[in-house]
């Protein structure tokens, strides 16, 4: 068994990229199973600040392969931005693979992510308008082009035609928007992606990760959003288009569940959501604006301003059982170090009854309200910490509930952005 697993636990941007980053240096691959670049994973170390989209957040060691599996939805230009910003930082990326599995994203993707959310100005979602959403429902309905595709010219262009006839219909007749894509401009534009990119297309990507298994050797599979956006088990639909959960990475790198050994939690001490969607806990204004503030809660990819609350424990709950955690990193316990309280929700109460599981159909969990318990702030600055014993006994306490509530034990806790700004215990 040598395989972890990191994955959000709330409505993702929880630190993953920074666990990732941390844990990275003890592996031989990381890699990115769902998703794509909706996702902005930050690693701080020491005063530079990398926000990654696609790359796997292992990519700052170059001894670490990374890959980009199969269950990854592609934006050929954002990838190519991504690799030069990394090799203009000095990362040769030498140790980058990306699936020949992985889906492409293409313009009419993203043109149908934004008129879906044009049109449904009552529940729109939100979404980060990349094309998430239509990439994967044209790979569910078989439809998608994949990365390999672009390898044979002719089965490209025979692909690429059905699916800009098909999508400039749907957006001019029944969106009403006057589209009209040049079948020779995007695939001469595409195939001059894939020639840049071709140097890293690895065509068995979970012949890679099955090879590191079978060494006995360690792997990482870096989770994006989160599970409360998972498309089966968060608020639907105010979810991702992808199985961001544990399981997820079995179908995103293509390896067994029994080679699971740890599937770690990444926990923000507090929650924060981007977009629309039910959020029981959200604090409006007040508390909420004092936590985006000092904890810098705006969106690593979109730059929105992030929805924050309170700390949710049938959240996690609800989590800890759909992921099977067996470890929890707490993140950004420093930005709770100035509260006098905190509050901690431990149930819902729904019609006079106490509900302790995560109603996943959102016109009953509308009708549900936190029932708070409310816990002494420390009250001290923490950041430079790196003992647990270090820690004020008010911390411990809370962490001690957050532990509690989500049923899962604590491993690490993050204190601050910076790499060494941690406390493993
Ligand atoms: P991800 O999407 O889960 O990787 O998370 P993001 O990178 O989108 O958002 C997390 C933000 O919090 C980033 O700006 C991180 O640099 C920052 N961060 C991570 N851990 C900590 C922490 O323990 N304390 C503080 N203050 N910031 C942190
Ligand atoms: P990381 O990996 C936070 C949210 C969007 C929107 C919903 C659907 O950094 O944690 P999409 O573009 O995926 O169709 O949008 O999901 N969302 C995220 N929120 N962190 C993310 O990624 C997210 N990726 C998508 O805001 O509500
Ligand atoms: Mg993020």
């Amino acid at each position: 068994m040598t395989v972890t697993v990191i994955v959000g636990s709330q409505w993702g941007d929880e630190g993953k990229g920074k666990i990732t980053d941390l844990l990275a240096r003890d592996m031989d691959m990381v890699v990115r199973y769902q998703g794509g670049n909706n996702a902005g994973h930050t690693v701080v170390i020491k005063d530079k600040t990398f926000k990654l989209h696609l790359i796997p957040s292992g990519i700052f060691y170059p001894n670490v392969v990374c890959v980009i599996g199969n269950g990854v939805v592609l934006d050929l230009a954002g990838l190519l931005g991504e690799i030069k910003s990394l090799r203009d930082a000095g990362y040769s990326l030498n140790n980058l693979k990306v699936s020949s599995q992985a889906h492409v994203i293409f313009h009419y993707h993203r043109d149908l992510d934004a008129a879906q959310e044009q049109q449904h100005e009552a529940g729109r979602i939100g979404t980060t308008n990349r094309g998430i959403g239509p990439c994967y429902v044209d790979k569910f309905n078989r439809r998608g082009i994949r990365v390999g595709d672009l390898r044979r010219s002719d089965i490209f262009r025979q692909k690429l035609d059905w699916n800009i006839k098909e999508k400039s219909f749907l957006l001019n007749n029944f969106y009403k928007l006057n589209v009209n894509y040049d079948i020779d401009e995007i695939e001469k534009e595409y195939l001059g992606y894939f020639d840049l990119l071709k140097g890293f297309v690895v065509e068995e990507s979970s012949a890679l990760v099955n090879e590191v298994i079978s060494k006995n050797q360690r792997i990482l599979m870096e989770g994006a959003q989160g599970t409360m956006l998972d498309v089966d088990h968060g608020t639907y639909p105010y979810v991702t288009s992808s199985n961001p959960i544990a399981g997820g990475a079995c179908i995103g790198a293509g390896f067994g569940p029994q080679e699971i050994d740890e599937v770690i939690g990444v926990v923000k001490a507090y929650v924060t959501r981007v977009g629309g969607g039910p959020f029981p806990t959200e604090i409006i204004g007040g508390q909420g604006d004092d936590l985006r503030e000092r904890g810098g809660e705006y969106g690593t990819t979109t730059g929105r301003p992030r929805r924050c609350g309170w700390f949710d424990g049938v959240v996690m709950r609800h989590a800890s059982r759909i992921n099977g955690l067996t470890q929890l990193a707490i993140t950004k316990l420093d930005v709770l170090d100035s509260f006098e309280t905190i509050k901690v929700c431990a149930a819902y109460e729904r019609n006079g009854s106490t509900v302790k599981d995560f109603p996943t159909d959102i016109s009953r969990l509308e009708e549900c309200k936190p029932v708070y318990e409310e816990l002494p702030g420390w009250r001290q600055d923490i950041t430079k910490l790196t003992d647990y014993k270090q820690l004020p006994t008010n911390a411990k306490k809370y962490l001690d509930k957050l532990a509690e509530l989500s049923e899962a034990k604590v491993s690490l806790i993050s204190v601050g952005a910076e790499r060494g700004q941690i406390i493993k215990l």
